[in-house]
This record gives C-alpha cells, structure tokens and sequence, in this order.
C-alpha cells in the first residue's frame, strides 16, 4: 500500500511517498480502506520531533485525523460492521474517565502510524461510526480538532444559554469551537488576523469579532462586548502572547481551556490574576471515544458541517503542509486518499 512516512531520519526533508505491505486484522482488529485524512497543526511539528516526550520510532505515518471504510473484520469483532464508515481515533487508549499517561499516549500520527496510508489495521476499541450527512473530508476532521473544542467547552466545560465565550483565530479548533458553541446557545466573540475571515466567521454565527492585528490589545475591545462582565469561556490557542489578555477579560470563575501555544508555549503572564479572578484553567488534550461519540451524536442531530477550506490529493501532502503554514487557511486542510 502506498504511505507518507517520516523515513531513515526525523525532519521535514525525510518525509516520503513510500509502499508498505497491505496490512491484514488480527482477533479484535479492523481493517479500514482510507477515504480522507485531515491536517492539524500538530502535523507540523511532529516531523521535526515537536513535544518534549515524544519518543516515536521511525518510519512513522504521518497525521492524526481520516475517515475510512471498514472492509474486513478479525475474529471477534462486534462492534463495527463491514461497510461502516469510521474515524480513527486519535487517542487510541482512551475509551472514556479520567486522564492518564497510559490513555493518553497512544495517539495516531506519532508515536502510532497516522492516516498517511491506503489501509490502516486498528483495534475496533479505537474506531467510532461518523454522521452519515458528512462527506469523507468533512468526517476526516472530527478526530482531533473537533473533540478538542468538544472537551473544552462540554466534557471539561459548562456552557448554556448566554455563556460568554471567546475564541482565538479562525484555524481548524476555533471554527469548531465557534460552531459548537452557537449550537450550545452561547454569545462567541473571535479574535482573528483578518477582516475577511472575520466576516466568514461571522456567516457562521460569531456574534461579536476583533481583529488583532489592527487592535492588538483586543481584550480591551472585549469590555463592551460583554458589557464589562468578562468571559464565562476563553478557548485558548494563542498561548504566550495571548494568555495575559486571556486572563484579563476573563470572568471571576471563568473557564480557560489551554489547547494552544501557537505563539509560544512559555508561561509570560500575571498569575496573580488566575487567583484574584478564581480562575479555571483547565488544559485540553483533544479527549476520549465516549466525548467523540457524544459529539458526533450532536452533529447528526444538528447537521452540523466541518469547514473544509481546501482538498490536496494524497500525492500533495507536502504542499497541503506549506498550505497550512501559510496561515491563509480558514478551518481544515484535507486530503482526499482516492
Ligand atoms: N491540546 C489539544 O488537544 C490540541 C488539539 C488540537 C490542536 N491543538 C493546538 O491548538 C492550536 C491550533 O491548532 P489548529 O490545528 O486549529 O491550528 P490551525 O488550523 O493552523 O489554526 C491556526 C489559526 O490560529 C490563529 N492564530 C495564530 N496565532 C494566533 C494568535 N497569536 N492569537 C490568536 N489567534 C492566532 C490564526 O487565525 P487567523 O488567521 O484567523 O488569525 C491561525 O490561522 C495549535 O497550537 C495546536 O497545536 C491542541
């Protein structure tokens, strides 16, 4: 089957169009025929060996997200059935409760072989069923970057009617997040680079936007928006440069999911602030199958619809990936396998 993997050497230079045997499932496993994968900004950093503990081994597939056919099933099976379509779940060990190391590191595109492949063989613990209204690349983006905006605001979060909420940039987990929250009846301010993606993510339902490159002390902004009351929900992906402000427009109480460093992951910000202010912070990693499927439950419900911005062919991966670093996307970057 053909790959993308990450050969001989970590590093963007060594990531290769490759053939691997086709994989058969063992008792207890699946076999998906791969329609879809999708980019996140994870899938930048792994190449070059990001995240302090990663210890992968390589060759490594590449990417995280994908939707695929269940085509045949190992001995034992029950859970899926041949014909399902199904996303890989990023957290292969996590089905449901509490964090921990052990369910929490054996994720998909690193240090496990991503959604880069024809085939993939799965445990059928580590699959879930997707919304039947999704097209393959809308279903390729659920694994990570929707269950993370889910964890935040309903697993980890509290959101009803009228919350306050606000989200940073308009990139794959902040489209979600901005959607999930209107669905939840939640008031969603964004924060974006760009005029014109503030007026899309206004056609998606954001009530209230700031542009911060043109006001970079955009928490000032946000006074009048909630009426001087401060954010019941912050969905964090700036990081370093953007906590401080976080944390000043915050409501005492509030909630500050930490999903992002996307402009620095070291701490430069007023603690005495999270005290003062009782504040939440509560760090995101993407979550479990049961909020993966309480979420997808919730998408077939409200037909709701993944922001697909632009589909590379499995060939393009590399110029799907200096798409993403461009930054001009608005929501998710796809990859359509055939
Ligand atoms: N913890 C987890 O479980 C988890 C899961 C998924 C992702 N993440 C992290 O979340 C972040 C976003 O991931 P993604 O895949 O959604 O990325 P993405 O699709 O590439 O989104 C990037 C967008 O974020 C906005 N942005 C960049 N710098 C910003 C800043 N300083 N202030 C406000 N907005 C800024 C920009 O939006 P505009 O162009 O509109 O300005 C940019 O387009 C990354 O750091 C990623 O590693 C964490």
């Amino acid at each position: 089957m053909k790959v993308f993997q990450i050969q001989d050497d970590w590093g963007f230079e060594n990531l290769r169009l490759a053939t691997r045997p086709d994989p058969k499932p063992g008792p207890g496993q699946v076999l998906l025929r791969m329609k879809a994968a999708s980019l996140n900004y994870r899938d930048l950093v792994v190449p070059n060996r990001g995240y302090g503990s990663f210890t992968g081994t390589l060759p490594l597939i590449v990417l995280s997200d994908g939707v695929g056919e269940v085509i045949e099933c190992g001995a034992g099976v029950g859970r899926v059935r041949i014909g399902d379509r199904v996303c890989p779940l990023f957290n292969q060990g996590w089905i449901g409760g509490e964090p921990s190391l052990e369910r929490m590191t054996k994720t998909l595109g690193g240090p496990l072989d991503g959604t880069m492949a024809e085939y993939m063989v799965l445990p059928e613990e580590g699959v879930a069923r997707v919304p039947e209204h999704l097209t393959d690349e809308q279903a390729a983006t659920l694994p990570c970057a929707a269950l993370t905006a889910w964890s935040a605001l309903v697993t980890y979060g509290d959101l009803g009617p009228g919350s306050r909420v606000l989200v940073q940039g308009t990139g794959g987990v902040a489209l979600f997040a901005l959607q999930f929250a209107k669905l939840l009846g939640a008031h969603v301010t964004v924060i974006s680079s760009s005029d014109e993606k503030i007026a899309r993510a206004r056609a998606l339902g954001a009530d209230a936007a700031i542009n911060y490159s043109t006001t970079p002390e955009w928490y000032r902004a946000t006074r009048e928006i909630t009426g001087g009351r401060g954010y019941d929900h912050i969905v964090e992906l700036g990081g370093e440069k953007t906590l401080e402000q976080s944390l000043r427009c915050i409501r005492p109480g509030g909630t500050l999911s930490m999903i992002g460093v996307l402009s620095g992951g070291r701490l430069a910000a007023p603690l005495g602030l999270v005290v003062t202010r009782q504040v939440r912070l509560q760090g995101i990693t993407v979550g479990h199958r049961d909020g993966f499927e309480a979420m997808t439950r919730a998408i077939a419900q409200h037909r709701l619809e993944p922001v697909v911005d632009r589909v590379f062919a499995f060939e393009e991966l590399k110029e799907a990936m200096d798409y993403l670093k461009g930054g001009r996307h608005f929501g998710k970057i796809c990859i359509r396998h055939r």
